[in-house]
């Protein structure tokens, strides 16, 4: 399957890596019954590799009952068979490395499924009840929950069950929350990197890493007091620092899903002898504007230099609205309380500023993630709300569209049933909308101009900008302009008039035509050596 690439020995990669987001139930469909598959991302290395990627990230691909797309695991170490099986991941993770492709899996340590063994058993009342959360309740007889905590997706984080206790749950009621301080979950969890490990992924996406270790008092929740309940508690450092042995013993890396506005404890996490990233959700959050991108930059690149961490830098994930759409809005942020239903989108300024947002990423020094389809220029959907899935709509009484937007089957070929996803007799399993085809991979492959060749060409000229450190260059208002020591330049134009390229440069790529007089308009993007 062709060279490996230089990369592929290289112990560094992940320091600049650019990693692609599988979510697998919707990439592509191998056996053609409307869920996408293990066998499906086979068929598509090739295409993967021709993008350029290093590495693959899964979101959860283990057994599961799929109340919250694979986040609510049964079983860490066998594979949901809607997408395969165990043989299967390990030929995938073969087969990705011999195009040069590593791999990521999704780690799920804050909860587990409520069909997972350790909690049926639990609810059995086996001894298994101390590796989670339960409580009996507060009120007369028991009829409140233990604390006033909400859930991630609305609601109490407290079920109760008909033996009167509680069970607390961050997430939905199907994800009870296990309990970090008793041995057996640390255990556990540093063998099931292990077991992973063994199967050739060169990476794990810790879920919710902030989210772990509660108070064991587990008091309400007191708006500003310190520490919080349990959000960025002190003692999940040395889970991670234990965790941080074992993928040592690998060359494992770790990425944290690790949002927290703080940004000297955001990079407690990345201290060298902790995790490797964390994503970078106040970039990936931030609205399309210069003043505030710069700063969200500088403020990255500060926070990471005094723990020796690369920065990563996300324009979007499975949980967010997606980037052509978000920046095409009136409030081009992303934040989870605001999603509406309806909210009116101009898509063609939303594209344009994501093919510009999509070279200032990947110009800026650290790894970059790129979520599945975003190559495509795929729209968030609005899904009709009797198809959605997601906990999250359902959970907010039906007031957030949730995250199946941005998680519809990719459009393959644009000519085929269900544009190439799926197959003529069975739709996939969230509805496709009607333009889906004019977004296909066969309609964009090698079309100069496509967004799938725009990211193509960003990715195989990125190293133009060599590995060093990141100076700002004077520029007009609205406009950021940078270097790469003894590397290439970048400019965004986020002014609404054109402007011009410095002098004694050569255009390597642009993000939109330039001016008849050769200026670079406003919301477009160059690299220049
Ligand atoms: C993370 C995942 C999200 C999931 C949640 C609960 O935030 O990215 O998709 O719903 O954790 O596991």
């Amino acid at each position: 399957m062709g060279q490996p690439t230089p990369a592929r020995n290289d112990p560094d990669w992940w320091r600049s890596a650019v990693i692609y987001q599988v979510y697998v139930r919707s990439f592509a469909d191998g056996d053609g019954d409307g869920t996408g598959d293990l066998a499906g991302v086979r068929t598509k290395l090739p295409y993967l590799a021709g993008l350029g990627v290093d590495a693959l990230w899964f979101n959860p691909w283990y057994l599961s009952p799929m109340k919250d797309g694979g986040y609510d695991v049964a079983d860490y170490r066998a594979i949901d068979p809607a997408f395969g099986t165990l043989a299967e991941a390990e030929k995938l993770i073969a087969e990705a490395r011999e195009t040069g492709i590593r791999t990521i899996v999704d780690i799920v340590p804050n909860h587990v499924s409520d069909q997972h063994p350790w909690f049926r058993a639990a609810l059995a009342g086996g001894p298994e009840r101390e590796l989670f959360h339960f409580r009996p309740g507060r009120g007369a007889h028991g009829e409140l929950p233990p604390n006033d905590w909400t859930s991630e997706f609305g609601g109490p984080a407290w079920t109760r069950l008909p033996d009167g206790d509680w069970y607390l749950h961050l997430f939905a009621p199907e994800q009870p929350d296990l309990n970090w301080a008793h041995p057996v979950v640390r255990q556990e969890h540093e063998d099931i990197l292990r077991f992973w490990f063994e199967r050739g992924v060169a990476g794990v996406r810790i879920d919710s890493a902030a989210l772990l270790v509660k108070d064991p008092r587990l008091p309400d929740f007191v708006a500003g007091r310190d520490p919080h309940p349990y959000v960025d508690r002190d003692e999940l450092h040395d889970i991670y620092r234990g965790w941080r042995a074992v993928a040592d013993e690998y060359d494992g890396v770790f990425v944290g899903e690790v949002w927290l506005p703080d940004t000297e404890r955001f990079a407690r996490y990345l201290r060298p002898d902790e995790l490797h990233t964390a994503f970078n959700f106040s970039f990936m959050t931030c609205p399309w504007d210069a003043g505030r991108l710069r700063a969200s930059i500088d403020d990255t690149l500060a926070e990471h230099a005094p723990v020796g961490a690369p920065a990563t830098w996300v324009l979007c994930n499975h949980d967010v609205t997606r980037t052509v759409t978000r920046y095409g809005r009136a409030d081009t942020g992303f934040d989870f309380a605001t999603k509406t239903f309806g909210t009116p989108t101009d898509l063609a300024l939303g594209t344009r500023r994501a093919r510009a947002a999509a070279l200032l990423s990947l110009a800026l020094p650290g790894s970059v993630y790129l979520y599945q389809g975003e190559e495509l220029g795929l729209p968030e959907v609005e899904v009709d709300p009797e198809h959605i899935q997601d906990p999250m709509h359902a959970r907010s009484g039906g007031v957030d569209p949730g995250r199946d937007g941005c998680r519809v089957p990719l459009p393959w070929a644009a000519d085929e049933p269900y544009a190439g996803f799926g197959s003529r007799d069975t739709a996939p399993w969230l509805p496709q909308p009607d333009d889906w085809p004019s977004y296909a991979v066969d309609r964009q492959q090698d079309v100069p101009g496509s967004m799938l060749t725009l990211y193509r060409e960003a990715i195989r000229l990125r190293p133009a900008f060599g590995d060093g450190p990141l100076t700002w260059l004077p520029a007009p208002d609205g406009v950021l302009a940078f270097t790469r020591e003894g590397g290439a330049r970048c400019l965004v134009n986020l002014s609404g008039t054109p402007v011009d390229l410095p002098e004694h440069t050569r255009v390597l790529l642009t993000s939109g035509p330039r001016a008849a007089d050769g200026r670079l308009p406003g919301d477009t993007a160059v690299w220049l050596v």
